[in-house]
């Protein structure tokens, strides 16, 4: 039989759906006692349970053709080889070159690319060990014990998060992060930093990100003025593509860390974006991301996509989005060290597939990327857990959970594992108005109150979850499981048409912000900006001017 054309899957994706209106999850799982075994895999020392989804049998082989028709595995072969997939910036999308532990080539451009990482890698061993063991030290001669990433977005997100995640393996200078230009981000962190000890990165891939250069010319500012102007080479380097605009900022060559255009910005802590994460954790443990992240990437490209990991989560994903309506994906660390992935995986997911145009320039006629939230549990249950249970809307969820901690105490982690399983359990199962009168009953409330209070005690349950399993947070499990994210948007940017290794999207704010700027140097709004703006920026102008003449 010829293979089916994609509208002819996608209203059988429609029919599908259709027929599972009024299953409920609860009774899929009484239905089959393999289910737990058949919707469950292992990959890259990660274990996925999506039993809890709304899928049956009959879902995934649908998914799978939809996937096949979009050409997914040929596209992902693409990303691998170096081909020029980001379309719309006419770049090649290379970061898991960044992590390529293979001895083939990989030519871009015609030239091998894999000497050229492999050699900054090691120019980045070098000065983290040298910095690391004190031999390389501040301009006066003391040992560097701080470290402050200033960067943001991609400069940014992956380096804390990472570094958040193996903050009980750290043992070398304490990373700190600048991203905003709100100047309390800055100058709350330079009232607790010894300029004697501190080394600046600043990381962009650009270099010409506004707030970043903001934060470090500041930075350089408040150096300066303590050690002298001829201090700041020993106490900054730098992290970019653009070698340029390093070298006019004051950096010289030997403390500038390059990488390439072919990295997105939100794919790159993997390059020498991620030097914080090196000089914090080691070498070695960078080491130790960067594999988990290739075992993750060998999987992706070798595994058959009915047994692929970031595959399967991918199209769980699009089968929600477009054809159950929901537009939002929550995600949920049961792991306090994972408490800023929810932010990074804003960026990579909402960056990349918060797209509205096909990759041939046509405005789509569907949804894509869904709306990336969550928090560390068990924080959300006691915020907004009550609308994961029982509002109107329901949000599909990612429980992740590491088996062990690493800081052992007490029951802490029996509790907070129960807690886990519970809340998706909960989701799941939901409580029946039999089972609330029961409870009432037996808790001795009158039969008439007791249905009064039985709709607000009602769980409507079928609400689906994946649990994401590691052994423990290590450089490897976190790489993996950053990776396997990466993977998944990369499917289901592949799905919906998109290119998602671009951010046009980011551009107009930008752009006008610019143009503010220069207004307010003018002292009035330019002609022709709306009343609201306007109005806004007379309002902040006003408030300059009254302070100015009180200072007077
Ligand atoms: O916000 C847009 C963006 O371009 C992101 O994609 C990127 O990660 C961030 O800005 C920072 O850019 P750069 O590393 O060039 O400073």
């Amino acid at each position: 039989m010829p293979p089916r054309s994609r509208q002819e899957i996608v209203l059988a994706l429609s029919e599908h759906r259709r027929a599972l209106e009024g299953v409920h999850l609860r009774d899929l799982f009484a239905a089959d006692r393999q289910r737990f075994d058949k919707f469950s895999l292992e990959a890259a020392g990660l274990f996925l349970d999506y039993a809890k989804h709304r899928i049956t049998d009959a879902t995934l082989p649908l998914l799978l053709e939809l996937a096949r028709s979009a050409g997914l595995e040929a596209r992902r072969d693409a990303m691998f080889r170096g081909e020029r997939i980001n379309v719309t910036e006419d770049r090649s999308v290379l970061h898991t070159a960044l992590r390529n532990r293979g001895s083939d080539p990989l030519m871009v451009d015609g030239s091998d690319v894999l000497p050229q990482i492999r050699t900054v890698l090691e120019q980045m061993a070098g000065f983290c060990r040298a910095i690391r063991s004190g031999a390389l030290t501040g301009a006066t001669g003391q040992r560097i014990d701080a470290v402050v990433n200033i960067g943001i977005g991609g400069s940014d997100l992956g380096p804390v998060m990472v570094c958040e995640a193996l903050e009980p393996l750290l043992d070398g200078p304490r990373p700190h992060f600048v991203s905003n230009v709100d100047g309390a981000h800055l100058g709350r962190l330079l009232k607790t930093l010894d300029p004697e000890r501190t080394l600046f990165i600043v990381a962009s891939k650009t270099f010409t990100t506004q707030e970043t250069l903001a934060n470090a010319r500041s930075a350089r500012a408040w150096l300066a003025a303590r050690l002298g102007e001829a201090a700041v080479g020993r106490h900054f380097c730098a992290v970019s593509t653009n070698l340029e605009a390093t070298a006019s900022f004051g950096i010289g060559p030997e403390r500038v860390f390059a990488f390439w255009d072919w990295v997105g910005g939100r794919y790159s802590l993997w390059s020498a974006i991620g030097l914080s994460i090196m000089l914090a954790a080691g070498p070695e443990r960078f080491d130790g991301l960067l594999a988990g992240a290739w075992d993750m990437d060998c999987h992706f490209r070798n595994a058959p996509i009915a047994r692929n990991m970031p595959v399967l989560m991918g199209l769980i994903g699009v089968w929600y989005v477009n054809f159950w309506d929901v537009h939002a994906q929550a995600v949920l660390p049961y792991d306090q060290g994972l408490h800023r992935l929810p932010a990074y995986l804003q960026q990579l997911d909402m960056e990349s597939n918060g797209k509205r145009t096909a990759l041939d320039g046509t405005p789509l006629t569907y949804a894509t990327g869904p709306i990336i939230w969550g928090e560390p549990g068990t924080n959300g249950q006691h915020a907004f857990y009550q609308h994961l249970h029982q509002g109107t809307g329901w949000t599909p969820a990612d429980f992740i959970l590491p088996l062990h901690s690493h800081y052992p105490m007490g029951e802490h982690h029996a509790m907070l594992v129960a807690n886990c399983l519970a809340q998706s359990q909960a989701l799941m199962q939901g409580k029946d108005a039999a089972q609330v009168r029961a409870e009432l009953a037996a808790q001795g409330v009158d039969p008439a109150r007791a249905e009064e209070l039985l709709p607000h005690r009602l769980f409507p349950g079928n609400r689906p979850s994946s649990t994401l399993v590691l052994d423990r947070i290590t450089p490897h499990s976190l790489g993996a499981l950053i990776a396997l994210y990466e993977h998944k948007v990369f499917v289901q940017g592949t799905l919906w048409g998109i290119n998602s290794f671009d951010q046009w999207g980011v551009e107009l704010g930008k752009q006008l912000a610019g143009h503010l700027l220069r207004d307010m140097g003018a002292g009035a709004p330019e002609p022709g900006v709306d009343a609201s703006t306007a109005g806004l920026l007379r309002r902040y102008l006003g408030s300059l001017q009254k302070t100015e003449n009180k200072a007077r």
